[in-house]
């Protein structure tokens, strides 16, 4: 009865389980020998929003089959509901740890209440949360969303001189990078007077959407548009293709600069469309499970392993985009 509740549970939340092992060796196969036993992950990752987002998925699946771990991927399509259910299924199934890349920052206690009493380390990814009781999860690793957003503002007041009508494309609301990024850039901002935030929204860190908001800031606001700031590259490329069917020149006219870093966002760079782009590096799978390793066997690690991240700018994107990973 309590395997078919469980089996159940795996389906409903769509668990796909990667890199299977042969069933003698398989993690809780019955008799199986400590030593052959493989190493099992759950990882609830948001869903596929940016490609950055594909970059992260890609870089943890892969690290996953390399080091021959049993990763149980759940894509939760940006539902925090669905996070909630694919961690409890990978508690039922007994996983040696989880990797949370939470969707929104709040409501989380109940479910990583349950992973520690069940004794399951939770690394959280690339998003922090706030809970009541900080031992909750054992680490983040992540970077500092705060600190790009002030590197996007310092750069804009520096191409402006602290002077122009900033229209925001927010990430999707409640995310610790939507959250984080707009008190960055506001903190640097509040030093320039004649530097604001006109329009602010979210595009939910989607291209389709970034478009959509775009075209409503065109109709309602035209040329007083001199700035854009995307809080991921997806939502600025979004914005990019609105300012050019309305007639602007994003990276001309219309100063755009966004965060992440990808090949999209290099390429942007390289035709003169977009200004500049805050690295958020997402190829962590090797970090992630070192770090798990470490967490099994006793070390401690940091409450916060911060990646360190630069900025790019359309001048010298052409020389980079060669060797850009993702
Ligand atoms: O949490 C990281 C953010 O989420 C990335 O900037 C964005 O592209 C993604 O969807």
């Amino acid at each position: 009865m309590k395997w078919m509740w469980m089996v159940a549970l795996v389906a409903l939340v769509g668990c796909k389980s990667e890199n299977k092992a042969p069933a003698s060796a398989e993690a809780g196969a019955p008799g199986a020998p400590a030593a052959q036993k493989k190493l099992s992950v759950g990882f609830s990752q948001v869903g596929a929003e940016s490609a950055w987002r594909t970059a992260e998925t890609q870089s943890i699946r892969g690290e996953a089959e390399k080091r021959g771990v049993d990763l149980k991927f759940a894509d939760a399509q940006g539902k925090q509901a669905q996070q909630i259910q694919a961690l409890t299924s990978f508690i039922a199934q007994k996983v040696d740890a989880i990797v949370l890349a939470p969707v929104v920052e709040t409501g989380w206690d109940v479910v990583l209440s349950q992973a520690k009493q069940a004794n399951i380390p939770v690394i959280l990814v690339d998003r922090g949360i706030k809970v009541t009781d900080d031992s909750l999860y054992t680490t983040l690793i992540a970077s500092d969303f705060v600190e790009e957003g002030r590197m996007a503002a310092e750069w804009l007041a520096k191409q402006t001189n602290g002077k122009a009508n900033v229209y925001e494309l927010q990430g999707t609301t409640g995310a610790a990078p939507a959250i984080d990024r707009k008190k960055g850039f506001e903190e640097v901002l509040a030093k320039y007077p004649e530097l604001k935030i006109v329009k602010s929204q979210s595009a939910d860190f989607t291209r389709a959407k970034g478009k959509e908001v775009m075209e409503a800031f065109i109709k309602s606001d035209g040329k007083q548009i001199q700035a854009v700031y995307a809080h991921n590259d997806d939502m600025a490329l979004g914005a990019i293709q609105a300012l050019e069917e309305a007639g602007m020149k994003p990276g001309e006219g219309v100063t755009v600069i966004s965060v992440d870093g990808v090949k999209g966002a290099f390429e942007a760079m390289v035709a003169g469309k977009l200004n500049a782009t805050v690295e958020c590096n997402p190829l962590m799978g090797p970090l992630v499970f070192d770090t798990i390793t470490k967490v099994r066997s006793g070390e401690k690690v940091e409450k916060f392993i911060k990646n360190t991240d630069r900025l790019f700018e359309k001048t010298n994107a052409a020389q980079v985009i060669g060797s850009r990973e993702y």
